[in-house]
């Protein structure tokens, strides 16, 4: 119920202000704030997105007992581990703390970062799924993105929450990213209702170019999107390239995203040795296939011409093949 979803927020966002105060204003925080400063996060940014920083010590625990908050509240609100006689102690430990935001901007959850790697723990801590927290249907930064994403209806789909943030701070604003997890119908769903155009750029290493291909498949499904894909270069994120290259050089990337068939051609093609003539073909059976998927004629028509060109077997060769695809599947 609503008053119950408003208390277990209200909680998070009580929370992500002491996060955010050990932060930015303790020597407790300041291993962490050192860790983003280093990895270029300024000031403004930790502001802007209320990062914060859940120290090694217990801290929720001992503010929201003082306060006589309801112990099976605290349960709810995913906040907490349970220990084997049932006590309560701080999930996050020493953990960068990322506020995740539902559409409307409230506070429903967060993801906790590790400084250092360890192989033993993961990287990123999610909250549980609780009332108020879903992971499959929450996009990180969708309520901010929504004021940026009116001007053009353009959304780009990132992997992580740093290339979200990375992303902003040079001013590209329309920036969203699932939590960790292959896209969901329902996030879908949420973002056909703001844009109309979804930019796909995720990782440039193998996992993101496999989630990729997922994505894809996820958005065939709502033909009213328009989808381009930018491919990273050599291998890297969003931020990381976003912070060698320059936001302009991003920018540039995402000018000239890809669409759907031709990403998808291009990866045919790599996966073939187009020195043999054997790779060649299989290339080409390959490329029909997805070209005979396309439905407007007009886009059909410029990559069978497309790829007529590229491959120098003449058009009617290529054409006959494809109406004999088209025959064979029902
Ligand atoms: P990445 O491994 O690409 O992390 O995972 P990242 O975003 O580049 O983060 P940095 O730069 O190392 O800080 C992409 C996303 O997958 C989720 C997180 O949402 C992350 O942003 N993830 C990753 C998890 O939920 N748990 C993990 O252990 C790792
Ligand atoms: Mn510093
Ligand atoms: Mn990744
Ligand atoms: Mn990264
Ligand atoms: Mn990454």
């Amino acid at each position: 119920n609503n008053s119950k979803a408003r208390e277990l927020s209200a909680l998070h966002e009580e929370a992500a202000k002491l996060y955010h105060h050990i932060l930015m204003n303790t020597q407790m925080g300041q291993p962490a704030l050192d860790y983003l400063h280093q990895r270029g996060m300024s000031d403004e940014m930790i502001n802007e997105f209320n990062l914060g920083y859940a120290p090694s010590q217990r801290l929720l625990k001992p503010v929201f007992d003082e306060r006589k908050v309801d112990y099976q509240v605290l349960r709810k609100t995913g906040l907490f581990s349970e220990t084997q006689d049932a006590q309560l102690i701080d999930r996050f430990v020493d953990r960068i703390m990322y506020p995740i935001r539902d559409a409307s901007g409230a506070t429903i959850a967060f993801s906790g970062r590790l400084l250092t790697s360890n192989p033993d723990l993961p990287k990123y801590l999610n909250s549980p799924e609780t009332e108020i927290f879903n992971k499959g249907r929450v996009l990180f930064n969708l309520d901010k993105a929504k004021l940026a994403v009116r001007e053009n209806r353009q959304v780009i789909l990132f992997e992580g929450f740093m290339d979200v943030i990375t992303a902003y701070s040079a001013g590209i604003k329309n920036g969203i990213a699932s939590m960790g997890t292959s896209l969901t119908d329902d996030q879908v769903y949420d973002i056909k209702r703001i844009a109309q155009q979804v930019i796909i750029s995720y990782d440039g290493d193998h996992p993101g170019q496999k989630a990729t291909k997922r994505a894809i498949d996820i958005f065939k499904q709502v033909p009213i999107l328009t989808l381009g894909i930018v491919q990273v270069p050599d291998g890297k994120d969003p931020d990381e390239y976003i912070k060698s290259a320059g936001g302009p050089a991003f920018q540039e990337l995402l000018n000239s995203a890809q669409p759907v068939v031709e990403y998808q051609l291009r990866l045919l093609k790599q996966d073939e040795n187009m020195h043999s003539e054997s790779g060649q073909a299989e290339y080409i059976k390959q490329a029909l296939g997805l070209i005979a998927t396309i439905n407007s004629p007009i886009d059909q028509e410029l990559y069978l011409n497309r790829l007529g060109t590229e491959t120098k077997i003449s058009k009617e060769i290529l054409r006959s093949q494809l109406q004999q695809m088209a025959k064979s599947t029902p």
